[in-house]
Formats: C-alpha cells, sequence, structure tokens
C-alpha cells in the first residue's frame, strides 16, 4: 500500500475478484488506512475487509477459508521471523502467492569498501558493523530518496516487535529458497528495483 496508490486490493477487483482483503500490521486508525479508505470509495469498491494484525498472528479460523490469490510485497524484510510471514501466507493461500521482497545484492563496491555474501545468504542487518553499514547506506541512498532503510541507512533499536527496521536482506537465491522451504513451488519470478527486489510467482 506504499503511496496508496500502488494498492493491489483495486487491482485484483478490477480483475474479477469476488472478495477482497487488506492485511496490514498498522492500526485502523492511522491516517494512510483512512487513505487507503478514501481510495476504495473513490473506485467505488466496498466488499472489501481491512484486518489490523501481524500477518504472523493471523489465524485460519478467523479468516475463514484461504484465499484464493495473495499478493505480499515490501514485508518479509521487516520481520524478526521472516520464515514465519511464508509460513502464514502458505496457511492463508489456496492457490498462489505473488510475493515481493527488497533482496540484497551479492558483491557491493563503492568508495565505502566492499561487501560481499554468498549465494546462500542471508544478510542480518542488526549485525552489520560501522563500515559495513557505511558501504550500504551509499549502494542504497539512491534508490530510497529521501526514505530510510532503518537499520541501514540509519542505526535502530532492534527490539522484537519493530517492524518499521529492516531485520534480513536475503539473496535473490536463499530467497527463493526460503519460499520453498515454506511449501510453495516458484512458477515464475522476475527482478525488479534495478535488480533489489524479486517477486515470485508461487503456487501451493
Ligand atoms: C515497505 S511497506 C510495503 C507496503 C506495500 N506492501 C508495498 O509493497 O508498497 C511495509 C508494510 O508492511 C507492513 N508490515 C510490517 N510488518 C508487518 C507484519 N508483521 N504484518 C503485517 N504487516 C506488516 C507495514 O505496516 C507497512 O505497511
Amino acid at each position: 500500500m506504499w503511496g496508496i496508490v500502488n494498492e493491489k486490493v483495486s487491482v485484483a477487483s478490477k480483475y474479477g475478484a469476488t472478495s477482497l482483503t487488506m492485511i496490514d500490521v498498522t492500526p485502523l486508525s492511522e491516517h494512510f488506512l483512512q487513505d487507503f479508505r478514501d481510495r476504495m470509495t473513490s473506485l467505488n469498491i466496498a466488499n472489501y475487509h481491512c484486518i489490523s494484525q501481524d500477518i504472523t498472528q493471523i489465524k485460519l479460523a478467523e479468516i475463514g477459508e484461504p484465499y484464493d490469490v495473495v499478493q505480499c510485497a515490501g514485508v518479509l524484510y521487516h520481520h524478526p521471523h521472516p520464515l514465519q510471514i511464508l509460513v502464514a501466507l502458505r496457511q492463508i493461500t489456496r492457490e498462489h502467492l505473488i510475493f515481493t521482497s527488497a533482496i540484497t545484492q551479492e558483491v557491493i563496491e563503492n568508495e565505502w569498501g566492499r561487501y560481499e555474501i554468498p549465494a546462500s545468504g542471508v544478510m542480518f542487518i542488526p549485525a552489520l558493523d560501522d563500515a559495513e553499514r557505511a558501504i550500504l547506506t551509499a549502494y542504497w541512498r539512491p534508490y530510497i530518496n529521501s526514505n530510510q532503510l532503518i537499520g541501514i541507512t540509519e542505526k535502530a533499536v532492534f527490539d522484537m516487535d519493530n517492524f518499521a527496521a529492516c531485520w534480513w536482506l536475503p539473496t535473490a537465491s536463499a530467497l527463493e529458497s526460503m519460499c520453498k522451504v515454506a511449501g510453495f513451488k516458484v512458477l515464475d519470478k522476475g527482478l525488479t528495483w534495478d535488480n533489489n527486489a524479486l517477486t515470485l510467482l508461487l503456487g501451493v
């Protein structure tokens, strides 16, 4: 929903979804959820539900049946337990999950030095030292403009319910393996955002 105009609920509606649900940990009272509702109203979409919850805490009994299609972007790296995000998404997906996450390059080299991680690696952001953070900050700065990648472009306090910070950045290869381990089949995939994000079409 980042920026609201890029939300996918109206896209699903346009292409024939008969019921629609938006899930985000943000409290329903927050202004950007009101912006989302205003956008739905402006598009004449009324048959949608909003659930304000940590996705890893969703119980299937609460939503009834799994959803035919689930789309999730930009969440995995914000959670201290990224595999639990995939386990939760597997639980609520009946057919397809369209899944996007930021990833890390395996080699990042700039005026601050060289950062390297093997294809099998997942970067644990709380463990970065100042020299590594400087290399990564210089790399990410052009992609995030004035926004912050909390934990990389600035130091973060990593308590376990901090979902604003970035906790992990997998390589493309590690992310794909994580999805497979969580019970998905990779049907298609594509890199976006100058190879800084990977989208996977996953089947259960
Ligand atoms: C970087 S934004 C991505 C927003 C949007 N999905 C997009 O791709 O533009 C991260 C979003 O994930 C939500 N979020 C973070 N942790 C979450 C969690 N544990 N459960 C549900 N939503 C979460 C945040 O509230 C925020 O709206």
